[in-house]
């Protein structure tokens, strides 16, 4: 059975077929187009901590595909009731997939090794595959080519750090990371980094105005994500040089584009400026995760049959 837990999990080929099955079902939606392609198929989402984008973005999108989808509450019990075994086992007798929100990632690996149906992470405390799918798509549509495309991160090494590092190692991006000393990306990730992307071109420092020379595209997100609230004082103390403001954006190109995987703490990790500049794209961005789950449900659930 073929999951989406990290993007560990999908070739740069794969990513290519799921990028066209995004494109095509885009592009038919926009003509009012919504073909039934996924018919009797069940999706279900369970979520440990909230969601705006993902949660409606998926459920939306199984719903122009002519499936059906269902968000599972506490009285399901994950992790209480019964064996994690023993949940993933019956649940995959009735659903074709899960999405999973969860505060730790083991949770989402061992439900997969136990569901006869397919896993998608919709985020974990590690990552975020289907935001760095979105993501690389979106800048996708602004760029001549992906392999000459430089994606700057400037703030967190954090879970959507993590999964766009992949994603740009797959696609051939350029990407610089700018964190405050302290929050870098950890050896162990950066090791199976290289392992999974040898010879990607990854830039690492502590200067956020080195990172955003020359890109096509500057990324921020929250400095203290969900399950770090306990550490806001001290990361507003320690990212505050970090924040991606005019300034900053004057040391990028003219056409850099601007993204956030949202939800932003505006005055934060970024300007209002900013985040409604022309060069900001975290509307379509945030429209894009949706087009790009069609794409990965629909490659998904043909490829079970
Ligand atoms: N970007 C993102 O995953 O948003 P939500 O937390 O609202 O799903
Ligand atoms: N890094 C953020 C992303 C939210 C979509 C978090 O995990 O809270």
């Amino acid at each position: 059975m073929r999951h989406l837990v990290t993007l560990r999990d999908v070739t740069t080929e794969e990513i290519q077929r799921i990028f066209a099955l995004t494109a095509d079902l885009k592009a038919k939606l926009q003509k009012g187009i919504r073909e039934p392609i996924l018919p009797g198929r069940v999706m279900a989402l369970m979520f440990e901590k909230p969601s705006l984008r993902t949660r409606v973005s998926f459920e939306a999108g199984m719903a122009h595909m002519g499936g059906s989808s269902m968000m599972l509450g506490d009285d399901v019990g994950f992790g209480k009731r019964e064996r994690v075994d023993d949940f993933s086992r019956v649940l995959s007798e009735y659903i074709d997939v899960l999405v999973m929100r969860c505060k730790q990632h083991s949770s989402v690996v061992e439900v997969a090794k136990y569901a006869s149906c397919s896993v998608i992470n919709g985020l974990t405390d590690s990552s975020h595959p289907c935001q760095a799918l979105a993501d690389l798509y979106t800048i996708d549509c602004h760029v001549k080519s992906l392999e000459q495309a430089k994606l700057a991160w400037v703030g967190d090494a954090n879970n959507v750090a993590r999964s766009l590092a992949l994603a740009c190692g797959k696609l051939g991006v350029h990407f610089a990371v700018a964190t405050p000393p302290g929050y870098e990306f950890k050896e162990d990730f950066l090791a199976d980094l290289n392992k999974e992307c040898p010879g990607m071109n990854l830039t690492l420092t502590n200067d956020p105005t080195e990172a955003v020379r020359g890109a096509s595209a500057v990324y921020t997100d929250v400095w203290a994500s969900m399950g770090q609230e306990k550490e806001q004082q001290q990361r507003r103390k320690d990212f505050g040089p970090y924040q991606v403001n005019g300034k900053l954006m004057s040391a990028a190109p003219n056409e850099a584009l601007f993204m956030h995987c949202l939800p932003a703490r505006r005055g934060e990790e970024v300007t209002d400026e900013v985040m409604d500049s022309p060069n900001s794209v975290i509307v379509e961005q945030a429209g894009n995760r949706m087009h790009v789950q069609k794409g990965i449900l629909a490659w998904l659930l043909a490829a079970q049959h």
